[in-house]
C-alpha cells in the first residue's frame, strides 16, 4: 500500500482532488463547482434537476453527440446499437486487443533500446486501433483520427468540441460505403437501426445521428483509455506495485479500478441546473452551470476507507470515474478490459518497467487529463517474446 497525498504525478490544483473543498463559483468559466460524493452523485444521476443539454447545438452542426442530449433524446440515441460492449463482444474482442498490443511492443523491441515513450508508442495507439476495428476500417488510419482528436480537444471548450469537416466527411463515406458492401460489425449494426425505421424522440434516425454516435465512440473513448493506461503504468511503477500483480487476475482487476479512482482521466461532468438547487450554503440558480468533480467525490472518506491510500487491494472501490445511472460510460467494459490486458502484456514482456524521470513528463490538463509525454524504461535482457 502506498499513501500519497496529491504530489507531482496528480497535477490538477489539490482543490480539486478535496471532497471537503466548498462548492464555489468560477467567474471565468462561468461555473459552479461541487466536490464531496453526495453533491457528485446528485448532479450525475438527478435527471430532473440536472439537464445534460449544455452543448451548443451549433457547436456541432454535422453530427450529435449522446451525451449532449436529455431523454427521451439521449436513451434513443445510446441505445441504437444493442449493448456494443457486451460479454460477448468483449470476449471477442481480446484476442484483437492482445494482437495489438503484442504488434506494438514488438515495435517498441525492434527498436533496440530499453525505453520507449509511453503515450506515442503505446497507450495512446491501444484505443485508437481497437476503435478501428470495432468500426471495421484499416487500423492505420488510427494515425488520421489521433490528427482529428488533437485538433477537437485543443479547441474543446465546456459547450463542446468544434467541428470536424474531414471526420464528419469520413464517417459519411463509411456509411456510405457499407451500405453498398455490409459487414458484420457496429457500423451494420447503426446502419441495419436506420432501415427499420428506428426513432429518435419520434424523429427518424439521421445520419447526423450515427455520425455523432461514431465519432461519440471515438472521442470518448481514446484520449481517456490512452490517459488512463499511462496513468496505470506510472502509478504502478512509482508507488512499487507491478510486482505484486504477477499472475493474479483479481489483483490485476483491483489495481485497474484503484488506478481509475485515483485519477479519473475525465475529472469532472458539467450539468445545468434545471431549478434554483441548494449545495450546502451555495444556491446555484435555474440555468447556471454546475461542474461535478469525480476526481475529488473519489476520495471521500465517507465512501472510501483511507481514500488517500493508493491500494490496489482495495474493495468496494465504487469510484465515480466511470459518471453513474443511465449515463454511466458506455465504454466503461471496453476500457477496463483494454487496461486489463495492457497490463498483463506489458508487464510479461518488458520486466523491470520503471518510470524515466530523467526524461521529460508532461501533462495536459483539459477536458480529459492527458499524459503527453512520459518515458518507461524496461530489462533489455530480459524482455520477452510473445
Ligand atoms: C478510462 C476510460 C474512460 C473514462 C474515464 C470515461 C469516462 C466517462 C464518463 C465520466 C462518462 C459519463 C459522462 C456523463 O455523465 O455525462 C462517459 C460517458 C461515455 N463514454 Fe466513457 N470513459 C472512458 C472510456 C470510454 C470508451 C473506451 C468508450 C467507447 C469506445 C466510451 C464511450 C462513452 C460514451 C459513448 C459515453 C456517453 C454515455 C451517455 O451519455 O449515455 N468511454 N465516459
Amino acid at each position: 500500500m502506498t499513501t500519497a497525498s496529491p504530489d507531482g504525478l496528480l497535477t490538477l490544483p489539490s482543490e480539486f482532488w478535496d471532497p471537503d473543498t466548498a462548492p464555489f463559483f468560477d467567474d471565468e468559466k462561468q461555473t459552479w463547482n461541487v466536490f464531496n460524493y453526495e453533491d457528485v452523485m446528485r448532479v450525475l444521476t438527478d435527471k430532473d434537476m440536472f439537464s445534460q443539454a449544455y452543448g451548443d447545438p451549433d457547436v456541432h452542426p454535422n453530427f450529435a453527440v449522446m451525451w449532449c442530449a436529455d431523454d427521451p433524446r439521449h436513451k434513443d440515441l445510446r441505445t441504437i446499437a444493442s449493448e456494443p460492449f457486451r460479454q460477448s463482444v468483449l470476449r471477442e474482442l481480446t484476442p484483437t486487443i492482445e494482437a495489438v498490443l503484442n504488434d506494438l511492443i514488438d515495435e517498441i523491441l525492434a527498436a533496440g533500446t530499453d525505453s520507449f515513450e509511453m503515450t506515442s508508442q503505446l497507450s495512446y495507439r491501444l484505443p485508437n486501433r481497437v476503435i478501428c476495428h470495432i468500426m471495421g476500417v484499416d487500423m492505420a488510419d488510427d494515425v488520421r483520427f489521433a490528427a482529428w482528436l488533437k485538433e477537437a480537444f485543443s479547441a474543446a471548450t465546456i459547450s463542446g468540441m468544434p467541428p470536424q469537416p474531414d471526420m464528419v466527411r469520413y464517417f459519411s463515406d463509411l456509411l456510405e460505403e457499407r451500405r453498398k458492401n455490409p459487414q458484420n460489425g457496429l457500423v451494420d449494426e447503426l446502419i441495419a437501426a436506420q432501415r427499420s425505421g428506428y426513432q429518435v424522440a419520434g424523429e427518424p434516425l439521421s445520419d447526423r445521428d450515427l455520425i455523432g454516435y461514431l465519432w461519440g465512440l471515438l472521442s470518448a473513448g481514446t484520449d481517456t483509455t490512452s490517459a488512463s493506461i499511462g496513468n496505470m503504468f506510472l502509478f504502478l511503477t512509482e508507488y512499487g506495485n507491478l510486482d505484486e500483480v504477477r499472475d493474479d487476475r483479481a489483483l490485476v482487476n483491483s489495481a485497474v479500478e484503484e488506478t481509475l479512482r485515483w485519477y479519473p482521466a475525465f475529472p469532472s461532468n458539467p450539468a445545468v441546473a434545471l431549478a434554483d438547487v441548494s449545495f450546502g450554503d451555495c444556491t446555484v440558480s435555474a440555468g447556471q452551470t454546475v461542474t461535478a468533480w469525480m476526481s475529488a467525490a473519489n476520495r471521500d472518506p465517507s465512501r472510501f476507507e483511507d481514500p488517500n491510500v493508493f491500494d490496489i487491494r482495495r474493495n468496494p472501490n465504487r469510484h465515480l470515474t466511470f459518471g453513474w445511472g443511465s449515463r454511466h460510460c458506455l465504454g466503461a467494459p471496453l476500457a477496463r478490459l483494454e487496461l486489463r490486458i495492457a497490463l498483463e502484456v506489458v508487464r510479461d514482456r518488458l520486466p523491470g518497467l520503471r518510470w524515466d524521470k530523467e526524461k521529460p513528463f508532461t501533462r495536459t490538463l483539459g477536458i480529459v487529463n492527458h499524459i503527453d509525454e512520459a518515458h518507461l524504461v524496461f530489462d533489455r535482457a530480459s524482455a520477452g517474446n510473445r
